[in-house]
């Protein structure tokens, strides 16, 4: 449980819950609106600049980003927070010394800090250019450049596949540095080239399988991530059905061991790939996260147990939070064209095979099912931009960096379209005809599966903003420039191999 300390204008340390009210009550008289019991709340009047500069500084050296990313629209503030840790400053402006900042526990550094400390003890944030200045703040750096950054070190499993790679692009945007861990069972390293090329920076690439702690241990311990997002599983329900034992060992157990070595490098934030197929096929829809969980398949099953397995390490381990992310039908690709699905054999899921199907690839779409209970007969599913997804990611990273325990959301669009309104917006969106074979239901298969969204709406400012349009010109984008996916074109001889 991250604790805060708030010091104000004139030096006056607050804590526990006054802590918090004092702050806010700083916040109203000094412009910021605040219409939330929540500290992180107030400090986010979405787009309203504030007139306050805050300083939250910490004492490890080390910047924690949600924090910040909840301050975004401020005019002037900076943030140092630790893991266990967080100090915000008030001030009238955001000049600030290492005697203003000092409390005995923030006077860590050593003789050259020090020195450096007292050279930039004059600057104001606004000066401050090196990430050397006092407490290493990088917050301050960054704030100088381009508004208002947050770096956290995260580790990403299965950052080479399909969300996971769109994810990667995202967080080295927004910043942040990261490390994959990936087998690349069921993706391809080029993708990590290509999201390096697009984000314009480098990460860290590390070959290690989940299942085999030894295999990424050491990796943990030198990155030692303050985040661990975990992608790294199986994804097929069918496949699942067959090989049971392999999805429990991947998806369960591979869960336990990442989780484990989270814990042991000292993480604070935890993101789960999990999945819509936890609920009974049966649930009622719009599905809200407090629906029974009666997974349908081992998939699910297995996604089930990796959260309850989550769950229960959090209770151990308070200082991890955790978010459970239930997704519902994650489509389309980067709208470079230049990431995207890409399914190792037949597609297993409608929008890959659609796609192949009209670059001539299948002859025709089947269509398994046209006698369900909904309007047009065959299944409807709630689709939502890839881009939207790993965007959720960074919402959910930010929301349990300000909270602890363990956040669920399901992540989708919170509407449902069937598969004959899919394949009437894919040929007018890209003009080309999509014969289809309508055949039997599939085993398994539900009539209608749509999210409630409305408690990620309510903890975070995540929207997915992006429409069916957009799902299908960047999916059809992704497949005419790569219609062999990552094998068209590998931009990067070393991962030739
Ligand atoms: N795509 C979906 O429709 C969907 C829906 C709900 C949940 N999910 C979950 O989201 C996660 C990511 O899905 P995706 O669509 O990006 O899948 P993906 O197969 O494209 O990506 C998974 C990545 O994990 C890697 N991986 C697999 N086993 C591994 C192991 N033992 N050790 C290390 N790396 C391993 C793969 O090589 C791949 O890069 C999965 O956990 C999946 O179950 C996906």
């Amino acid at each position: 449980m991250v604790r805060t300390q708030v010091v104000d204008a004139h030096g006056l340390t607050l804590s526990g819950d006054r802590n918090r009210t004092e702050a806010q009550k700083l916040m109203r008289t000094s412009g910021c609106p605040s219409q939330s019991q929540h500290l992180i709340d107030d400090l986010r009047p979405a787009g309203t600049r504030c007139t306050v500069p805050l300083v939250l500084i910490g004492d490890d050296q080390r910047v924690r980003g949600p924090v910040i990313h909840q301050l975004h629209g401020l005019s002037e503030f900076s943030v140092c927070r630790t893991q266990d840790q967080e100090r915000i400053r008030l001030c009238d402006r955001a000049v600030h010394t290492r005697a203003e900042h000092g409390s005995p526990e923030a006077d860590t550094s050593d003789g050259a800090d020090q020195q450096e400390d007292q050279r930039s003890a004059q600057h104001s944030t606004e000066n401050c250019t090196t990430t050397a200045h006092a407490f290493h703040c990088r917050a301050h750096e960054a704030s100088t450049e381009c508004g208002y950054l947050e770096t956290m070190r995260v580790i990403v499993t299965g950052g080479a596949g399909y969300i996971g790679s769109h994810t990667c692009v995202r967080l080295l945007e927004e910043g942040h540095d990261v490390a994959v861990l990936d087998n690349f069972e069921n993706s391809q390293p080029e993708s990590l080239q290509r999201v390096q090329d697009i984000a314009g920076r480098d990460l860290s690439i590390h070959r290690g399988d989940v299942r085999d702690t030894g295999s990424f241990a050491d990796f943990f311990d030198v990155w030692r991530p303050e985040a661990v997002i975990h992608f790294a599983g199986l994804k097929s329900v069918g496949e699942s059905v067959a090989e049971p034992e392999r999805y429990y060992t991947t998806n369960v157990q591979g869960t336990v061991n990442v989780a484990q070595a989270a814990v042991k490098a000292g993480a604070s934030s935890f993101v789960f790939s999990s999945s819509a197929t936890v609920y009974s096929p049966e649930a009622q829809m719009p599905v809200d996260e407090t629906a029974e969980l009666r997974p349908g398949n081992p998939y699910g099953w297995s996604k089930r147990m990796a959260e309850q397995v989550l769950t229960d390490i959090q209770a151990a381990q308070p200082q991890l939070s955790m978010a459970l992310l239930r997704y519902f039908n994650p489509v389309g690709a980067h709208p470079s064209g230049r990431l995207g699905e890409d399914p190792r054999g037949v597609p297993a899921n409608l929008m890959p095979y659609m796609a192949r199907v009209a670059d001539g690839t299948y002859p025709a779409l089947k269509v398994f099912g046209d006698d369900y209970p909904t309007p047009d007969g065959t299944g409807v599913r709630d689709y939502v931009h890839v881009v939207d997804l790993a965007d959720a990611h960074l919402a959910a990273l930010d929301a349990v960096g300000a909270s602890s325990g363990v956040l669920t959301w399901n992540v989708g669009r919170g509407t449902g379209i069937s598969v004959l309104e899919m394949v009437e917006a894919f040929e007018r969106v890209t003009g080309r005809e999509i014969p289809i074979e309508r055949v039997d239901r599939r085993a398994g298969d539900s009539a209608t599966s749509f999210a409630e969204v409305s408690e990620i709406s309510r903890r975070s400012p995540w929207r997915a903003i992006r429409g069916v349009d957009e799902m299908v010109r960047d999916l059809w984008q992704w497949q005419s420039m790569n219609p062999q996916g990552y094998a068209t074109g590998i931009t990067n001889e070393a991962f030739k191999s």
